[in-house]
Formats: structure tokens, sequence, C-alpha cells
């Protein structure tokens, strides 16, 4: 059972590895799970999976990954397996489930645009690269439709339509805006995994995200995980945003 802190995953978009540092440094243990995204990937690379890992955190690797479906199944087996080459034991023994170690990696994006056969090949390479290296599967997740997007009157089937494209090649959630939350959830069933961006605090500016909620409307519609990036690294204390986060849930 994830408690209501595990489900606050806090994006490093920053562009150096002493900024990422700092937010880790001044977050971890209220928050244990980071998210990698392409800035701070291509700045770094798994240098930043490394220094969350080893700090006790997780990362979720928001690649977003869409090409052709081989590319995509190597990629999603050498993300899986970024894992245990660079963690330090102690990360290690802090991180068992049961009898397996959870690698640094726990979840990773792919874009549910690159169709049936790279999500079935993203789904069956996490499986097998876990197996291989008994670890704990990473989660793979459908980007549906980014909350940047306008809501149109098509945005909510799009989403359910994706959501159950995700589900039928083998995909363990989607990342989707509250709005499509509670939609997803009820065609999906309890186990998918339903990741929220977009997450504004009351009242707060909403940048380039069209499609925000709060947490608390997030965690209300069925979200799992949310993902919050500039309410947090902007805010003038980091930590109290954090707090009030977690404590509005
Ligand atoms: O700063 P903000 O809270 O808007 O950051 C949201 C984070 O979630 C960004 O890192 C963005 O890449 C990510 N994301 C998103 N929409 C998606 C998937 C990921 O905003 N559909």
């Amino acid at each position: 059972m994830l408690k209501i802190k595990d489900k606050l995953i806090v994006a490093l978009d920053v562009d150096t590895l002493k900024k990422a540092k700092y937010f880790v440094d001044l977050l971890y243990p209220e928050v244990r799970l980071f998210k990698i995204g392409s800035q701070l990937f291509t700045a770094c690379g798994p240098e930043a999976i490394k220094m969350v890992s080893n700090k006790g955190a997780r990362v979720f690797l928001d690649l977003k990954f869409h090409d052709i479906p081989h590319t995509v199944y190597l990629s999603i087996g050498t993300g899986a397996a970024c894992s245990i080459n660079i963690m330090s034991p102690s990360a290690e023994t802090k991180t068992r489930v049961e009898d397996t170690v959870m690698g640094p990696v726990f979840m990773m994006t792919v874009h549910t645009k690159g169709g049936r056969a790279m999500l079935e090949g993203a789904a069956r390479a996490a499986k097998e690269k876990a197996n291989e290296l008994k670890i704990v599967k990473p989660y793979i997740v459908g980007v549906t439709r980014l909350t940047s997007d306008e809501e149109a009157p098509d945005t909510l089937q799009e989403v359910i339509n994706a959501a159950k494209l995700a589900q039928d090649a083998g995909l363990d959630g989607v990342v989707c805006s509250a709005h499509e939350a509670e939609a997803v959830r009820k065609e999906c069933g309890r186990d998918f995994i339903i990741v929220t961006p977009g997450i504004r605090l009351n009242g707060a500016q909403k940048d380039d995200q069209r499609r925000v909620t709060t947490a608390q409307e997030a965690i209300k519609a069925g979200s799992d995980f949310l993902v919050v990036g500039r309410p947090i690294l902007e805010a003038k204390d980091p930590l109290k945003a954090v707090k009030e986060i977690i404590g509005s849930l």
C-alpha cells in the first residue's frame, strides 16, 4: 500500500546535476520519488539517476519514447537495466521488496501514439529485463494527451481510447489529467496506474499547462501519482510547498 507522500513525484526540471541535487537533498525524505525528464537527462544522463537513487529515492524516468518498436524495446530494457549497475549497496538494501531488489528507475513513459506494436514491445522489454536482472519490474505508463493541450470535445474519448490500447498492450498505466482520471479508472479498473501532471496549488498560475487541477482533486478523481514541477521548484520555500501538497491530501 502506498503511503500518501509516496504519491507525490517532484519533477527535477533543471539543467544541471548541482541544481537537481540541491532539490533532492532539500526534499528527501519528505519526497521519495523524483522525475527525471528530457531536460535533466539530456544534460547529465544516468548520473542524475545515480544521484537520486544513492540518496535512497526512486526515479520516474519520463523520456516519453515514441519510435519504431525495436528501438523502444531496447531503450526500455536499457532504462530498466540502468537500474542495477549504478546503485550503491546501501541504496539497494533500503529498497528490497520481499526478496527482489527495486532498481533506481521505478517507472518509465512511452507515447501511446506509438501504436500497439511499440507499446507491446515496451511492456515485454520491462518484463524480460526485470526477470533477467531479478529486479522489481519498472512500471511502464503511456502518455495519452499532454496536459498542456487545451481541453477539446474529443479529449475525454481520446484519452479513454489510448488508455484501453495501453492496457490491452500490457502497459501498467497511463499519464492523463485529473479531468480524465475518473473515466480511465472506471474503464481500466483499480490496478491500472494513473499518473497526473498539471497540478497547481489553489489559484496558482497555469504556466504552459491547460488541464490543471489541485492535488486533492486529482487524488479524488483516482490518480495514483501526482507529478509536480514548477509549483515546488519555483516556490520561495520548496519544502513548505511539498508539505502543503501532502497536507492537502
Ligand atoms: O512544472 P509542472 O508542474 O507543469 O511540470 C509538470 C511535469 O510533468 C513536467 O516535467 C512535464 O514534462 C510532465 N508531464 C506533463 N504532461 C504529461 C506528461 C508529463 O506535464 N502528459
